[in-house]
């Protein structure tokens, strides 16, 4: 028999015990900012000091964090696991590739990556972007932050959905399912007759979607089921 491939979509959840706040639980930061003026690219025309700040703490908060056992246990899946393992993650923190797994899809960006809104090229974002910085590129004063803003499409679709469409088993983890089009994979991974997993602290949205699941703290959880599948 050939090993599963095995499909992972994770969120906020999955770093929440690293320190790092989710969005829409109690308290979480779209209490504490209005996506309007943070997340939309006629935010950042409005008002990009305000935007350059709100990513700048994300990105200090994302490198002081430390990467979790659920991070670590997806690594030792993508390293232990027979067949293949697409890891697609919404988060814009590195703590995926910080517990050491690799070609990580940041479907959402990337904190510690900028870009050029000009000629789209890409580069390591400092600690402190700041507005109107040049691009190494083109010279332009087009600098932003290589985030994926409602309104704006998300990176690697197609990657993402040659997956869904060869997966056995579909996981997601720490997502509240509200975004689309990531809340919508679940039901991609169904139509092709994957195995379908939630794990998460609260049901999401799109619960009734999933045939498996695992409520509980991600660091629980995920170890959990990467011991119970390498074990098979
Ligand atoms: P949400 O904040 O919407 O949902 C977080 C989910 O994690 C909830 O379902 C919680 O129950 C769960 N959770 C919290 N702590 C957990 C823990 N310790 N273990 C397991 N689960 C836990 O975050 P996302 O679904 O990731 O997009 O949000 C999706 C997108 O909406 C984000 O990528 C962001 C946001 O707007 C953009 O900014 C474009």
């Amino acid at each position: 028999m050939t090993a599963p491939s095995i499909v992972i979509l994770t969120g906020a959840g999955i770093s929440a015990e690293s320190g790092l706040g989710t969005f829409r639980d109690e308290g979480g930061l779209w209490a504490q900012h209005r996506i309007e003026d943070v997340a939309t690219p006629e935010g950042f025309a409005r008002n990009p000091q305000l935007v350059v700040d709100f990513y700048n703490a994300r990105r200090t908060q994302a490198a002081e964090a430390r990467p979790n056992a659920a991070h670590h246990a997806l690594s030792r899946l993508q390293t232990e696991h027979a067949g293949p393992v697409t890891l697609v993650t919404q988060n814009v923190d590195d703590l995926h590739e910080r517990g050491g797994s690799v070609d990580v899809i940041h479907m959402h960006g990337a904190l510690n990556s900028a870009l050029c809104s000009d000629c789209d090229h890409r580069w390591s974002a400092p600690l402190e972007m700041s507005v109107g910085q040049s691009c190494p590129n083109c010279d332009q004063p087009t600098a932003r932050p290589d985030i994926v803003w409602f309104g704006e499409i998300p990176y690697q679709m197609d990657r993402i959905e040659r997956a869904l469409l060869d997966a056995d088993i579909f996981v997601a983890i720490g997502t509240s399912g509200n975004v689309y089009p990531a809340a919508g994979f679940v039901q991609m991974a169904r139509h092709v007759g994957a195995k379908t997993i939630e794990m998460n602290l609260d049901p999401g949205e799109n619960v009734g979607l999933f045939d498996d699941i695992r409520s509980g703290k991600a660091s629980d959880t995920v170890p959990a089921w990467v011991a119970e599948l390498l074990a098979r």
